[in-house]
């Protein structure tokens, strides 16, 4: 059926007292459904297992927002065989069908927009517009993937000759495994899951332990507009505990992940090994982690440059693989630019994100609080601590926290810490700015401010960044319009939200007959 053109979900405008209302109502009826016990879903059958963890609000940790049943390996098993069996039909569905699941998705997505959010408020301590971006996000994916699903069952350009029929099409690959992070709990894990069974493959989905109420919500809506059982398959349980079964077996085609170098390299290696009986090289898209870099040069408007720096540090308690963590500010502008972040960054609110006037909640666990604190006490000795540096309880709160003064390779410039620790940098001038901008292992996003032509030439050039930004924050990558994934150790640069993206979840057969 025809679509319209793809456009962005418009965000929630939460002045609007009716908006507020709105989220508030929902976030009750969400508190109210705290608590219970999810299932795994295996080829539709739902089972709840003795051992189970639980899913806590980072904010409030004896606030339970779920338990879950730990898989274990057998029954890892059993949703790859599941997945398995229902490729056999599925495979055979034809596009616009599996198309048509994505958009009654959205459909509902978007009924329940505030219900979504709600669940990421408390789930992982998102704010009110944090969360709303989000869903916002998820939805997104879920349009945008339902026409390429469609754009790629067309006929496919290629060159005719005058002695054959040729015709190029996609086909899906298999099995995937889908692995997502916890920190685009809904965006990420649906934009992965729906671009893996609408492509025509089918899923094990393993969401990440801290946010898996948030994945069962997407997973009622997928059974609700009717998706077939077994096509996507929900089990619940440690990475570490299960994550090798799953990438190890040989009846998984292809591992689309989103998390932690770490992780993605071990799953990197894992997948390289090929196991008795394997047919195929696993295909591996491994999205990863970032310490990405703002630039301010003496040309830049400085108010929006350190607005910009604050919000892309700090949004969301800077736990995103987007996040500024570095800052590299030219030494003329250094002094003011310093003033005004701290200034602004002091200004920022932190506590109960269920609040919608609240900037920052608590970072998503203890292991994360312990790993954040351990890196201020790095950096206490690499540079020089302005701003925060504190936690507070009961929750897994940390302050905003700004260092001064680093050199580039100190390991808090180095190394991803994944909280709310900004890194402040001094550049000599443009040249030394973009050097120490490229020199890490990682290769995400990046944004320069400046009003200087040739700084921006030379950075378009150089800046070696999957996703480059002028005089804009390097956060809030918008599907269609900003295809997201990066170089070097933050992945394989899959283009998450563009148009090469599902070519990744299918495999091009060339047809070819003589007339
Ligand atoms: P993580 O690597 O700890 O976990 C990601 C997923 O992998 C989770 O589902 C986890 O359970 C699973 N996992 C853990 N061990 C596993 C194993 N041995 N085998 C298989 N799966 C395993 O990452 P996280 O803490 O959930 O997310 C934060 C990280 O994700 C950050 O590094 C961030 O930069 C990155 N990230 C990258 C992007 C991107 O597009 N590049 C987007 C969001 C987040
Ligand atoms: N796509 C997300 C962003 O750009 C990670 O912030």
């Amino acid at each position: 059926h025809a679509q319209k053109p793809f456009i962005n979900e418009a965000l929630t405008d939460f002045s609007k007292e009716e908006l507020r209302y709105a989220q508030a109502m929902a976030l009750e009826q969400v508190k109210n459904e705290l608590g219970q016990t999810y299932p795994l879903i295996i080829g539709g059958k739902k089972i709840v297992n003795e051992r189970t963890f639980t899913s806590f609000n980072p904010g409030q940790p004896d606030q339970v927002i779920g338990k879950f049943s730990s898989a274990n390996s057998a029954q890892t098993q059993e949703a790859i065989q599941s997945a398995k069996t229902a490729f056999e039909t599925w495979k055979r569905v034809p596009a616009t069908e599996r198309a048509g699941y994505l958009f009654a998705a959205a459909a509902l997505m978007r009924q329940r927009r505030f219900t979504m959010n709600a669940w990421m408020i408390y789930e992982v301590g998102k704010s009110w517009p944090e969360a709303d971006g989000d869903t916002a996000e998820a939805i997104d994916f879920l349009e945008f993937y339902g026409r390429e699903i469609l754009r790629l069952a067309d006929e496919q350009p290629i060159t005719h000759i005058d002695s054959e029929d040729n015709e190029l099409v996609y086909i899906p690959l298999g099995v995937a495994a889908v692995i997502p992070p916890w920190n685009f709990p809904c965006a990420i894990m649906a934009g992965m899951t729906s671009a893996a069974f609408g492509a025509g493959n089918t899923v094990v989905l393993k969401p990440a332990s801290t946010a898996p109420t948030i994945a069962y919500q997407f997973i009622r809506i997928l059974e609700e507009v009717g998706l077939p059982a077994g096509v996507v398959n929900y089990i619940t349980g440690s990475g570490a505990a299960i994550g090798d079964t799953l990438v190890d077996s040989p009846d998984v085609r292809f591992i689309s992940f989103t998390g932690s170098r770490e992780v993605g390299l071990h799953i990197y290696a894992h997948a390289a090994h090929t196991q008795a009986g394997q047919r195929w090289l696993k295909r591996t898209i491994l999205e990863m982690g970032g310490k990405d870099a703002i630039i301010v040069d003496d040309t830049a408007d400085v108010e929006a440059a350190t607005a910009s720096i604050v919000s892309s540090a700090f949004g969301f308690q800077g736990q995103k693989c987007s996040a500024g963590s570095r800052a590299i500010i030219l030494a003329s502008v250094y002094d003011e630019v310093v003033k005004r972040v701290v200034e602004k960054t002091r200004k920022l609110t932190i506590g109960d994100v269920t609040q919608p006037e609240t900037y920052l909640g608590a970072v998503i666990d203890q292991q994360a609080h312990k790993k954040i604190m351990e890196y201020i006490e790095i950096g206490k000795g690499e540079g020089k601590l302005v701003l925060g540096g504190q936690s507070h309880g009961p929750g897994y709160f940390i302050e905003p926290t700004i260092f001064i003064d680093v050199d580039s390779h100190a390991r808090i410039a180095q190394e991803e810490i994944f909280g709310p620790v900004l890194t402040i940098i001094k550049a000599k001038d443009f040249d030394d700015a973009l050097t120490i901008a490229n020199d890490t292992e990682f290769g995400l996003t990046g944004s320069l401010y400046s009003t200087d032509a040739q700084h921006i030439d030379r950075a378009k050039e150089e800046y070696h960044v999957g996703n480059l930004y002028f005089n804009r924050k390097c956060t809030g990558a918008l599907v269609g319009v900003h295809p997201f994934g990066g170089f070097n150790m933050s992945g394989t640069d899959s283009k998450a939200g563009g148009h090469d993206y599902l070519l990744l979840f299918t495999q091009a057969k060339a047809i070819s007959a003589s007339k």
